[in-house]
Parts: C-alpha cells; sequence; structure tokens
C-alpha cells in the first residue's frame, strides 16, 4: 500500500484509468468528445495553475520574511524553482485547453475579441481575455523576474532588487484578475 501511494506517477496514472473508466460508464448522459474531454483537463490544469498561485499570494511570499536567513535556500533553491515549472507549463496548458473548447465550440474569435452573438459567448470571452492576461504575466513578467531573483540567470544585485516588486505586482494583480476571470469561467455556461 505505502508503496503503490509512494510513487506518485503510479497513482496518476491509477488516477487516470479511473477517470476513464467514469467517461465510459456515463456515456448515455454525456457521450465522450473533444468538448467532455478538454473541459476536464481544462479544469484539472486550472486548478493547478491557481493552487500554485494561491500558495505563492498566501504562503510563500508572506512566509519569506520570517524565515532565517541560512534557509531561505530551502525555499529558493528547491521549492521555488519546482513551484514555478509546474505554474507556468500548467498556465500555458489552461490557454491551450481553454482554446481547443472554444474553437471546438465554434465561438473562438468573435468570444475573444467581446462580439459574442450571445451574451454568454461576451461573458465567457471576458473571462478568456483576463485569463490571458495572467498568462502573459506568467511567462513575460513574473517568470524572466523569478529567473533572475532565484539565480537561475546571471544578474547584479541591482537587476535582482527591480526584478522583485515587478513579480510582485504582476502575481498580485494575477490574484485579482482571478476573481472576475473564474465568475465568467464558470457561470458562462455556454456547454449546457
Ligand atoms: C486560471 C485559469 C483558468 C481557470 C481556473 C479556468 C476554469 C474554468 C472552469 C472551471 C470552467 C467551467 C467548466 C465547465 O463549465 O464545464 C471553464 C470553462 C471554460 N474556459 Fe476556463 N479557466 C481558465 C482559463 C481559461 C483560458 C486562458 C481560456 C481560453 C483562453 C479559457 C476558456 C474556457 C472556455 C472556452 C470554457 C467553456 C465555457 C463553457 O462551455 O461554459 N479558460 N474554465
Amino acid at each position: 500500500m505505502a508503496k503503490f501511494f509512494g510513487n506518485l506517477n503510479l497513482v496518476m496514472l491509477v488516477g487516470l484509468l479511473a477517470a476513464i473508466g467514469v467517461m465510459f460508464s456515463y456515456q448515455d448522459i454525456e457521450p465522450v468528445s473533444i468538448n467532455t474531454v478538454f473541459h476536464w483537463l481544462h479544469v484539472f490544469i486550472g486548478i493547478l495553475w491557481i493552487g500554485l498561485l494561491y500558495y505563492l499570494n498566501f504562503v510563500q511570499v508572506p512566509t519569506m520574511p520570517a524565515i532565517p536567513a541560512e534557509l531561505k535556500k530551502g525555499v529558493t533553491g528547491y521549492i521555488a524553482p519546482k513551484v514555478l515549472f509546474y505554474f507556468r507549463w500548467a498556465a500555458l496548458l489552461t490557454v491551450v485547453t481553454g482554446l481547443v473548447i472554444a474553437w471546438n465550440a465554434g465561438y473562438v474569435h468573435r468570444a475573444l475579441v467581446l462580439q459574442g452573438a450571445t451574451r454568454a459567448e461576451d461573458m465567457i470571452g471576458l473571462g478568456m481575455d483576463l485569463a490571458l492576461i495572467m498568462a502573459f504575466n506568467v511567462w513575460f513578467i513574473i517568470w524572466p523576474a523569478q529567473k533572475k531573483i532565484l539565480g537561475i540567470v546571471e544578474a547584479s544585485d541591482a537587476e535582482k532588487a527591480a526584478a522583485a516588486p515587478r513579480a510582485l505586482i504582476a502575481s498580485r494583480l494575477n490574484t485579482l484578475l482571478l476573481l472576475p476571470m473564474l465568475y465568467c469561467m464558470a457561470n458562462a455556461n455556454i456547454n449546457v
């Protein structure tokens, strides 16, 4: 038992097989399609992205000042790079799965430019635009700044000092945008 649950990949594989079992058990009410599979993948990877945004803003950033200097390396050298790996790739995959859903449903362009055929399309379009701003912040502001702060790329002390507030503001802006974005995502209900 401990051997099985000690192996994360094996646990995820069995979870995936269980999910596929559920998909085919409910084919009668929800036929398996690009739409159903990508909705599931979208919410799965979206939770990972947002979960790490919560961790960074509610746990890591507020706690760092209280951590003794000699222990900070545990976070900056080991935990933070791992967090940023899953954070940025989850952001990208959330965008990709979301665009596939909208493209498959035929409203991707008009939703993104907020010219939806229905109010619901405008609502999901607003959610998508806010989420795309969030993904831009991750890949083009937070990650480049964090690479300097964590010493993943060469940077002078002045560059590191300038990167820190840039990363914090972009991360807090994402925390702010998350709330209206998620309301649109959860309630557009175009899928119904
Ligand atoms: C943090 C980022 C995001 C989270 C947490 C998130 C979460 C969600 C959730 C919970 C749903 C509802 C699923 C359902 O009703 O079955 C949803 C639907 C959707 N999301 Fe996202 N989303 C995010 C980003 C994005 C992005 C970046 C895009 C595209 C650019 C996108 C496009 C969509 C679309 C098209 C739908 C389907 C709407 C519907 O059928 O009602 N999402 N999202």
